[in-house]
């Protein structure tokens, strides 16, 4: 039986990827070029984790889903352009993403950079910009603006994207490796639940702490589940590269802990981040439906 969450993910899907195509339609103002580039990266199949992970934040706290759609598509737009970036020749020199080529592939290298440029800028001018939030939670919307940067930045996903590439052939400790999958991918996760849970302030301090342990453990667990994915499926099913880790000697869980460790670790971050929802009381079926989602899927 489908829970109530995974029966409303196709229209979650749907309502993002409405969101993201108006945010991207301007093409009297954007240079025809950039603006393809940035609909190609966006707009492909890309499973929308981050934004179910707002939508689902937002029923828990009992919030319209309007009012986060501007924090989901922001999310989504700082995610596609770190994929532009993460494929160039200069960082893991991948041609398929989501089944398709690469967006320096489809496009040019100058374009993909640029794109991946642009959608940064423009996911905190939908923060500023959203007429819901600026009528809703203006005096939340520098607090959004900080969250996203502080996840996106130097000590969030490029930071994490720098030790990545400087751990390449070399053999990490599984603390190195930890706080690695915690920046690159974790920050950006944690976000998509602590930037809507910021739209409450007033919510008892118990329960933004219960969310922030539930989104850390689920964003480290999301990057082992990937490493695990490139180990144990194939090109055809991830619409990725299945050897661009081995291939870039990357350090992986599989590769640093063993496969098994790996999934060992990922169900202790699962069972941690159920055990915080439980403390958060009942509700949250669509977080735990992702959760569970996270530690199995299979793409
Ligand atoms: C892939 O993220 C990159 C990582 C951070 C591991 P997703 O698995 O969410 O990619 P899409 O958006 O569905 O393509
Ligand atoms: C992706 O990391 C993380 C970011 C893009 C920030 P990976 O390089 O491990 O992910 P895939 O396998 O290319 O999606
Ligand atoms: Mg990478
Ligand atoms: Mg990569």
């Amino acid at each position: 039986m489908p829970t109530d969450f995974e029966s409303q993910v196709p229209d979650y899907q749907a309502r993002v990827n409405d969101a993201l195509a108006r945010w991207l339609a301007h093409p009297e103002r954007t240079p025809t070029q950039l603006g393809a580039a940035m609909r190609y990266a966006v707009l492909g199949s890309g499973k929308r984790i981050r934004p179910l992970l707002c939508y689902a934040t937002a029923e828990l706290l009992g919030c319209d889903p309007a009012r986060v759609d501007a924090i989901a598509v922001a999310i989504e737009f700082v995610h596609a352009y770190s994929l532009i970036h993460d494929d160039l020749p200069s960082m893991d020199d991948d041609d398929l993403r989501r089944g398709q080529p690469t967006t320096h592939r489809a496009f040019d290298e100058a374009t993909a950079i640029l794109a991946g440029d642009a959608l940064q800028a423009l996911a905190f001018q939908v923060l500023i910009d959203d007429p819901l939030l600026t009528t809703h939670h203006a005096d939340q919307q520098a607090n959004l603006v900080g969250l996203l940067a502080r996840a996106a930045g130097p000590n969030g996903m490029v930071g994490g994207q720098v030790l990545d590439l400087a751990a390449e052939g070399r053999s990490l400790s599984a603390e190195e490796l930890e706080d690695l999958h915690q920046r690159k991918t974790g920050r950006l996760i944690e976000a998509a639940v602590m930037m809507p849970a910021a739209l409450f302030p007033h919510r008892s301090e118990s329960d933004t702490t219960q969310l922030q342990v539930f989104a850390n453990h689920i964003g480290l667990a999301f990057q082992i589940r990937d490493d695990i994915l490139e180990v144990e499926e194939d090109t055809a099913t991830l619409g990725k590269s299945a050897d661009s880790d081995a291939a870039n000697a990357k350090s992986t869980y599989p590769s640093v802990l063993g496969l098994e460790q790996a999934k060992c670790r990922a169900d202790e971050l699962y069972q941690g981040a159920i055990a915080a929802l439980d403390q958060l009381g009942s509700t949250g079926s669509g977080l735990r439906w992702l959760c569970e989602y996270i530690v199995q899927r299979h793409h």
